[in-house]
């Protein structure tokens, strides 16, 4: 089920297939089955529709949010982020099924996929509201390099893609909204919202599971993530950092600061 989603190019016809699997995953874990978890090799990348067309970061325009064509921009730049995010979540249930976790594992990036699945939809929603849709602009092309670069190490993954990246979506969300909030996009407002209530649980699950492997290996987490974060992720982390969000996901500051551009703590 999480190859089909991955090797699906069109993303409306994705989150739809992302929704009816998680559909089906989630009515046998409710009537008390657990399903055969499987074996199936993930594609090395997933299967992306023929627009948008993917530029280097340098490259992709910069978006002033001031402008509707900025606004529009910034959305759909968050369609190309949930998009992947799909993606990164069926991922790792498919690409990781040789570790044994718990059917907690699965029940819960099934969960995250699906929630993803409607993200995309609602920001689509909100572009063709405004006269656009997804693939009209230009996107980001390095979006899979943490899923390529932690293909072969599931700690990795829990801590460069829900501990770092998806954190970061806690730090910047707020800011977001408030720019759509100051142009009345209001349906805008109402899918951000949705999102950023939502990707906190995103974080927490990477945080659970992370801690769970840990401790499965008698490892200190605290300083595994620093050393798979610096092994993986180019670049420090961004302050400011949501703090409060993050303690809810299960993301202590001494987690993130020592990775932080600045290793001064503000404030
Ligand atoms: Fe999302
Ligand atoms: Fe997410």
């Amino acid at each position: 089920m999480a190859v089909e989603v991955l090797t699906t190019a069109d993303g409306r016809a994705k989150a739809a297939l992302s929704r009816a699997h998680a559909s089906a995953w989630q009515a046998a874990r409710t009537a008390g089955h657990m399903p055969p978890v499987g074996r199936a090799t993930p594609p090395d990348r997933p299967a992306r529709p023929d627009r948008p067309e993917l530029l280097d970061p340098r490259d992709v325009p910069r978006r002033r949010p001031g402008s509707p064509q900025g606004r529009i921009a910034m959305l759909h730049a968050v369609a190309h982020i949930e998009l992947n995010a799909v993606d990164l979540h069926w991922d790792i249930v498919a690409r990781f099924a040789d570790t044994p976790m718990p059917p907690g594992f699965y029940d819960d990036w099934v969960k995250s996929a699906v929630e993803e699945s409607n993200h995309f939809n609602l920001i689509c929603d909100c572009l063709e509201a405004m006269g656009s849709h997804y693939g009209a602009l230009p996107a980001h092309a390095g979006m899979w390099r943490a899923a390529e670069d932690t293909a072969d190490d599931l700690l990795g993954r829990l801590a460069v893609v829900p501990m770092v990246l998806e954190a970061r979506g806690l730090d910047v969300t707020p800011g977001m909204i408030d720019i759509f909030r100051r142009a009345d996009e209001t349906r805008a407002v109402e899918a951000m919202e949705v999102i950023y209530s939502e990707e906190v649980h995103h974080v927490a699950y990477g945080s659970k599971w992370f801690h769970f492997l840990c401790g499965r290996h008698d490892l200190d987490p605290k300083g595994v993530f620093h050393d798979l974060v610096r092994r993986y992720f180019h670049g420090a982390l961004k302050p400011p950092f949501n703090e409060e969000k993050r303690a809810e996901a299960g993301l202590p500051p001494d987690f993130y600061w020592p990775l932080a551009e600045r290793h001064t703590r503000q404030g």
